[in-house]
């Protein structure tokens, strides 16, 4: 930086050398005589030539080491860009769920774009301008100084006033900036929930309230970015005012010097280019201590999400062994910010290979349970264990392995049926297109599948929206069995199936289920009444607890129940 700075100094002093130079010659050989001219004539232009070529040669090496300077800082900061974007993407993966409940999508999106490359503005302009700033003003004012003390003084003074006014509108101008950022991020949700929602709005005939919707927030938008335009459309003309103010006051000053014998011409000249070199880095003094503030503000919310600890941590915690019984002990949880617990000290035990199912009304815990044993997140109060083991204290990573779970709300990512299929196992390797097939027809889907144009590549769009409900669900149920896991929990998963189909999955899972642990939660006593335990949940209490037969017996609300559903299957 102070090489390439030193390049652009020195031609500032071969103008003067040139303009003082072309003064000597035409002093020295008078206008009137002809062989005068001759001469003249012929060692203006070869001093000219020999002044230009070296101004270029200069900027041309000042353009080698601007270009070195720029490639070792611009390029630097973009690698810190890159590791401090992977490095929040993957502190977000480590955090708990509490902490998806919490933080808008919105804000967790901001982090990893809009802050990071303010911190990069940082780690790049920022440093590069004030190193730039430093450098300049001490290498120019020493050559000013040496030139001519009062000269420089004289020239120097408007520059700390210029610098404050731009300090001043730079921060008018970034509150307003600030203020459009965060309106156009409620114009993006905006609009970002209107496509996601496109069916509903469709569906409810509401364009035109949500259009209305738009132009308000839009209308917004647009009055901040005209303010802000105000604010810029007085910025730049007074920058350049003030610039030009100080070239006048220079020509001035510097040719009361030359007429009192205190300088030459020349001087003027090589004044006019220090202050042009000057001015820059004071505008930019402004604008650098102001993308300094904001990174520290975008540093200060990265950190925050950064300090957040995992309390789960996946990869440390004992082996396990499951051989059997898994216990739920006193268990309760309340979701955060709610009065009522969902689940309420719930103990019971689930004996390795049978089959465990949990039914109850809407709203009555069952999901809430399902995600305490995948260990989504932790009971608020009590102990799950396996054998005997704090659940708390196992790998997770090996716990989560050993399970193949189908989850109540179905996500499908915008990839291929087989890659979705694959998802769970894809890193395991092995002779994968086999699996899948296989997978697939236990779930019943791949009957559906052959008939799609691309088979297993067909795309499933955005959250699967090329498929139906059920074979959505169907393609979850697939990605759970293509594990062959050793525990598989499927929550209210068949719901959207018909009675043949969930029949037909019933009938292939008796194969999947042998030696492996099973829990099924649902709605509907046909689909848990062959399991060895059924679990009757009502407002997060365990109500009833037995075999399809003992429930039957104890006339409560399971023989209620099975008794409706009965009633209800014979009137269809
Ligand atoms: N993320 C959450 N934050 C706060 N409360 C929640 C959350 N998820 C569920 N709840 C509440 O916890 C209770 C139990 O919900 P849960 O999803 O476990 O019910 P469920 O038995 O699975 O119902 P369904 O049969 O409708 O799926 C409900 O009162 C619900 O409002
Ligand atoms: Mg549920």
């Amino acid at each position: 930086m102070a090489a390439s700075n030193l390049f652009a100094l020195f031609p500032a002093q071969l103008v003067r050398k040139a303009i003082d130079k072309i003064k000597d010659l035409l002093d020295q050989y008078p206008q009137s005589s002809s062989t005068g001219k001759g001469i003249l004539s012929e060692e203006l232009s070869e001093a000219v030539l020999y002044f230009t070529l070296l101004v270029i040669a200069y900027a041309f090496i000042r353009g080698i080491f601007m270009y070195l300077m720029r490639q070792t800082i611009i390029v630097m900061s973009r690698h810190i860009e890159y590791d401090l974007k992977n490095e929040i993407f993957d502190h977000y993966q480590k955090l708990n769920q509490d902490f998806y409940r919490k933080n808008r999508i919105g804000d967790l999106m901001a982090r990893i774009s809009e802050d990071v490359s303010r911190v990069r503005m940082y780690v790049g302009p920022a440093v590069m301008y004030t190193i730039n700033l430093v450098v300049t003003i001490i290498l120019v004012l020493i050559v000013m100084f040496s030139v001519n003390v009062r000269l420089t003084w004289l020239v120097i003074m408007p520059l700390p006033i210029l610098s404050f006014a731009i300090f001043k509108i730079n921060n008018l101008i970034n509150t307003k900036s600030d203020a459009i950022q965060s309106q156009l991020s409620v114009v993006t949700s905006f609009v970002q929930e209107a496509f996601s929602g496109i069916r509903i709005i469709k569906a409810f005939g509401s364009e035109q309230a949500n259009q209305m919707s738009m132009e308000k927030e839009t209308n917004l938008y647009r009055e901040k970015q005209m303010s802000l335009a105000q604010v810029e459309a007085f910025f730049f003309p007074l920058m350049l005012f003030l610039t030009g103010l100080s070239s006048i006051i220079t020509i001035y000053i510097g040719g009361l010097e030359v007429i009192a014998g205190r300088g030459s011409i020349g001087n003027i000249a090589e004044f006019i280019i220090y202050v042009n070199i000057l001015v820059w880095p004071v505008t930019s003094l402004g604008y650098t201590s102001s993308l300094i503030q904001r990174a520290a503000a975008s540093q200060a919310r990265i950190n925050e999400f950064l300090n957040t600890q995992p309390t789960m941590v996946t990869d440390s915690g004992k082996d396990f062994d499951f051989r059997n019984e898994i216990t739920f002990e006193n268990v309760s949880y309340t979701y955060e910010g709610k009065s009522i617990s969902a689940i309420k000290n719930l103990s019971f035990t689930i004996a390795r290979g049978s089959t465990f199912a949990i039914l109850g009304t809407t709203g009555s815990g069952k999901s809430t349970l399902i995600q305490l044993f995948l260990r989504l997140f932790d009971p608020s109060e009590g102990n799950i264990r396996i054998d005997g083991q704090d659940l708390k204290e196992i790998n997770l990573k090996n716990w989560k392995k050993s399970m193949g779970y189908v989850p109540q709300d179905i996500f499908l990512f915008s990839d291929t049926i087989s890659n979705n299929i694959a998802f769970g196992v894809s890193q395991y390797g092995g002779n994968l297109g086999e699996d899948i097939r296989k997978a697939a027809k236990m779930a019943a889907l791949h009957e559906n599948i052959i008939n799609f144009p691309n088979q297993y590549e067909t795309k499933v769009g955005e959250r699967g929206i090329t498929l139906s409900g059920g074979q959505k669900q169907r393609v979850a149920i697939a990605r759970a069995f293509i594990k062959d896991p050793e525990i598989l929990v499927m929550d209210d998963c068949l719901s959207a199936l018909d009675t043949s189909t969930e029949a037909q999955i019933l009938k292939n899972m008796a194969e999947i289920k042998k030696n492996k642990t099973y829990l099924i939660v649902s709605h509907r006593v046909s689909s848990v009444k062959e399991a060895d335990k059924i679990l009757v949940l009502d407002e997060g209490k365990m109500v009833e607890f037995g075999t399809h037969d003992e429930l039957i017996q104890l006339k409560g609300s399971y023989s209620d129940i099975y008794n409706k559903q009965i009633q209800e299957e014979s009137s269809n």
